[in-house]
């Protein structure tokens, strides 16, 4: 093999590398590690939100074994509900929207990082595998009480 040949070895075979590095990537985490975008999950009126099913109650609901759902409303400043208890090991969706400005949910140790738009409904899965606390706190600037609006998911020993 000659030299030039090698050397244009060492560019065509990164570049040829690089690219199926990044689709692996995205294979693996989207179908593997189940992280992806929220799903657009509809529109309500947000002047209307707190009569609207399903944000007229906010909370925690059992849908089958080890699976939730928490209907999470957003306002200035605090998240309703902002205790959210489920055993360990359970597959919990947030269905969430904002009753006023944008406000943001993120919670510690899930993929669920979002941002909660008056008007526009956020739908997001998380699995807690194990027990323990985690805080869950709006990251998206919202007034003058925002460090003040967070809440946490108490995820208890399986019994
Ligand atoms: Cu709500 Cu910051």
């Amino acid at each position: 093999m000659n030299r030039t040949l090698l050397y244009e070895l060492a560019w065509i075979l990164p570049s040829i590398a690089i690219p199926i590095g990044m689709l692996v990537a995205i294979v693996v985490t989207t179908f593997g590690m189940q992280i992806h975008v929220p799903t657009y999950a509809g529109v309500v009126r947000a002047q209307t939100v707190g009569e609207t099913p399903p944000f007229d109650q906010p909370g925690v609901a059992q849908l089958g074994p080890g699976r939730y759902q928490v209907t999470l409303l957003a306002h200035t400043w605090a998240f309703q509900p902002n205790e959210i208890r489920v055993p360990a090991g359970s597959e919990v969706e947030f269905v969430a929207t904002s009753r006023d400005v944008i406000h943001g949910l993120l919670i510690e140790g899930t993929n669920v990082n979002v941002m909660l738009v008056p008007g526009r409904i956020t739908r997001m899965k998380a699995r807690f595998p194990r027990p323990g606390e985690y805080l869950f706190i709006c990251h998206e600037y919202c007034g003058i009480g925002h460090h003040v609006m967070f809440g946490k998911v108490l995820v208890e020993a399986a019994p």
